[in-house]
């Protein structure tokens, strides 16, 4: 067994935990982070594509890498889809700002090569771990990838460990609460070979189920549709899903550009939030502590904004010494992770369809969708959510 200290142990190498590893080594703080994943593995994982204004920021002010200004695309709107119409969502008009489409599969490679590059300690690949927060520091213990057993004592333990989180159910019993909501469909998600279909974004609501056509470069596309959280990619093959694409979103002139598809999976629904974030030394972050569905792509940035404001209050705890400085992280987090659990809520509600849905349903969500599409201040409530709130002073 070798035993080793350092400041702060950080399950998880997603973007959550390297990207405080990252901001933490900027203002001199050290971390160890660890993941039961293989490098090759989370590199080869599939993940949304979009990233708030806010975090692009992020990521190029603090050194992380410029990739996403100049490999990203910048996507100045976003189309919604009902009818068989188009309706552009103008976001740089309503309220000047832009997302980029810069897949999260990107932003683990940039980080996990600026870890590398300023001397990070990452080690990916363990197995057995086990956290452990009962005594006066906090310890994670695990085995190598080379079958050495690491004992790691810390000061400040980081649950960055996903939606599965092991860190969270190291939490004493009683000490948080959970809200939860299940939803009665799931996502069906593929890669297609062929150009984009459009320029941007189309969130589509039709009678048969909701779709999203999004891209991943100029000759591949990533599309979605609404399907039950039972489907089998196994079931279908590339005919069965243009078929359903089609009938989702081709009409009035408009054609989904078709090509082999690759990449199948089927996408749970949930919207999950835990707090506090904080038990006495162990924090936790991203899915860890939260998780909405994929509507409107909140993940990633929710979890890259909860790390901006962690790593604020993780130095402001080695610069006053007072351990009651952190219970801030979970006040400032929560505001930002309770509005983005609405807009992915709200997304979904308003572009999905039930299989229970009675025609006042479906009418009314068509109502709510002119709404929103027809008028300045609905189409401004959507530009603002989706391209992300100002992070949390
Ligand atoms: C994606 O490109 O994977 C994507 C884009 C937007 C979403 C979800 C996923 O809302």
């Amino acid at each position: 067994m070798t035993t080793t200290r350092t400041q702060v142990a950080i399950v998880g190498a997603g973007p959550a935990g390297l990207l405080l590893s990252h901001l933490l080594h900027r203002t001199g703080i050290e971390s160890i982070v660890i993941d039961n994943r293989g490098y090759e593995q989370i590199a080869g994982t599939i993940r949304a594509g979009i990233l708030e204004a806010g975090s692009v920021r992020l990521l190029v002010d603090s050194g992380v890498s410029d990739r996403v200004l100049t490999e990203g695309m910048r996507h100045d709107g976003v189309v919604l889809r009902f009818h068989g119409e188009n309706h552009r969502i103008d976001f740089q008009d309503l309220v000047g700002e832009s997302v980029w489409l810069y897949p999260q599969t990107e932003v683990f490679l940039d980080l996990s090569a600026r870890r590398a590059a300023d001397g990070g300690d990452v080690r990916y690949g363990v197995t057995d771990t086990v956290v452990d927060i009962a005594g006066a520091r906090p310890v994670v213990t695990f085995t190598e990838s080379d079958g050495t057993r690491v004992e790691v004592a810390a000061d400040l333990l980081i649950g960055a460990d996903g939606s599965r989180s092991m860190c969270r159910h190291a939490f004493p019993a009683g000490v948080r609460d959970e809200w939860f909501r299940e939803y009665p469909f799931a996502w069906f998600g593929f890669l297609v070979e062929a150009p984009p279909s459009h320029d941007e974004l189309i969130y589509t609501r039709s009678d048969f189920g909701f779709a999203l056509i999004s891209q991943r470069t100029s000759t591949m596309q990533r599309m979605y549709f609404q399907c039950r959280p039972d489907e089998r990619p196994e079931d279908w093959d590339d005919d069965r899903i243009w078929t359903e694409m089609r009938k989702r979103v081709n009409g009035n002139g408009f054609e989904l550009a078709e090509g082999p598809i690759s990449a199948k999976t089927v996408l749970p629904f949930r919207s999950f939030v835990t707090a506090p974030m904080r038990h006495d030394k162990l924090l936790l972050a991203g899915d860890a502590a939260h998780t909405v569905p994929p509507t409107g792509a909140k993940g990633l940035n929710l979890a890259l904004a909860d790390v901006a404001v962690l790593a604020e209050s993780i130095a402001d705890f080695y610069g006053t010494g007072d351990a009651d400085v952190l219970d801030r992280y979970t006040e400032r987090a929560l505001d930002r992770v309770w509005r983005a659990q609405h807009f992915s809520y709200w997304a979904t509600t308003m572009l999905h369809t039930a299989a229970d849905a009675s025609p006042f349903d479906r009418q009314r969500q068509h109502g709510e969708l002119s709404m929103l599409t027809g008028s300045r201040h609905g189409a401004a409530y959507f530009a603002e959510a989706y391209t992300g709130w100002q992070h949390p002073k």
